[in-house]
């Protein structure tokens, strides 16, 4: 996001006022050690190492809503898949070697299948539009064990707050709430009705306790409106875009609610960026990197083949190697001694102002 043009309201769309971009950054520096309102970031920096890969196959290739088609996946012989929790995702290497993240969303007591659900982005990287147009009952993926970044901590009262697709990983926790007899509460927002996907499934979890608001029926939501469906005391779950995010952030210190876990999509702001560049090669061209945008966003503009997945610097799909410069390294993932050996993620990783970084590529 291109931190000096006005940031998007709530759905994503223009906004005029600059209010919820500081509120980003004040969300994304929020240390709960200051006291105050509990806030977790879903800890996704526990991800040292890839786990096991395992073989998947698409039994089913659905629309679920528009521009949403859901998956099933499963083992090719049909032996029970690995376990997972509420809030987990996958990792899949797409056919033509993109690697993408998504939650899952079917229910952990089935072991026959995953499920996920693909919101299709005609300008993102091309992993949805694979998946959308590509992919097909009967094709063969690879994937990575399900990885838990964002789990769910069953407290006694809950709010899911849903935006768009952000439903997925929150699905799977209505259903563990629902069965467990917690006080719980969703929320889904959404533009219309017919883009938001499961909202027969949320609602046979219980009806009185799920919520379906629509930007063209019920208009966009505040903050402040989507924490009022909170129990007293409750956690809140929160996963849709950033400025959603940004917003419930801000407005969960006046709220019934007391604690917030949260998952954004795609990156999050730059905080104190200074301009640096970058280099293609010892001889190559040079890059200026603006103080507000990441590396790798400038990179893609003249290499657009360059793989990145999580774009938050904790699944190490973008790393490249560093030939010279200093970095300021901001990653979840590098250890100290692959740092050392030249590794570096510039989805997140800068470097001091007026530095130039010569990468190998
Ligand atoms: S895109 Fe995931 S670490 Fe850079």
């Amino acid at each position: 996001m291109d931190l000096s043009t006005p940031p998007p309201d709530l759905y994503g769309r223009p906004r005029p006022d600059r209010f919820i971009q500081r509120l980003t950054a004040f969300g994304d520096r929020y240390n709960p050690a200051m006291g105050g309102p509990l806030l977790r970031r879903s800890p996704h920096r526990a991800e040292p190492r890839p786990t096991r890969q395992i073989q998947l196959v698409v039994t089913r290739h659905e629309s679920v809503a528009d521009d949403v088609v859901e998956l099933h996946l499963a083992d090719p012989s049909g032996a029970p898949l690995p376990g997972w929790q509420p809030g987990a995702r996958l990792l899949l290497t797409l056919p033509s070697g993109r690697e993408r993240h998504y939650s899952l969303c079917s229910d952990p007591a089935d072991p026959r299948h995953y499920r996920i659900a693909v919101r299709r982005i005609a300008d993102g990287g091309g992993g949805s539009v694979e998946i959308h147009d590509e992919l097909h009952v009967g094709a063969r993926l690879t994937a990575r064990r399900p990885r838990n970044g964002f789990a769910f901590c069953a407290e006694p009262a809950v709010l899911f707050l849903a935006g768009g697709i952000g439903i997925t990983p929150l699905l799977p926790m209505a259903r563990e709430a629902a069965r467990l007899g917690l006080d719980w509460r969703l929320v889904h927002t959404g533009r219309t009705a017919g883009s938001m996907p499961f909202a027969d499934e949320l609602r046979a979890f219980d009806p009185r306790r799920v919520t379906l608001l629509t930007d063209d029926r019920d208009g966009a939501p505040t903050a402040e409106a989507l924490l009022a469906h909170a129990p007293a005391g409750a956690a809140v779950y929160c996963c849709g875009p950033a400025p959603m995010l940004a917003a419930v952030q801000r407005a969960l210190d006046a709220s019934p609610a007391r604690s917030l876990h949260f998952e954004r999509f795609g990156a999050a702001p730059v905080l104190d960026g200074h301009s640096f560049t970058v280099r293609l090669g010892a001889g190559g061209p040079e890059l200026p990197i603006p103080a507000d945008r990441s590396a790798l966003d400038v990179l893609r503009e003249i290499r657009p083949d360059l793989p990145y997945s999580c774009h938050q610097g904790f699944c190490g799909t973008c790393r490249l190697r560093l030939l010279s410069g200093t970095p300021q390294h901001r990653d979840r993932r590098l250890t100290e001694e692959e740092r050392a050996a030249g590794a570096l993620l510039p989805c997140v990783s800068r470097a001091a102002e007026g530095e130039t970084l010569v990468l190998d590529l």
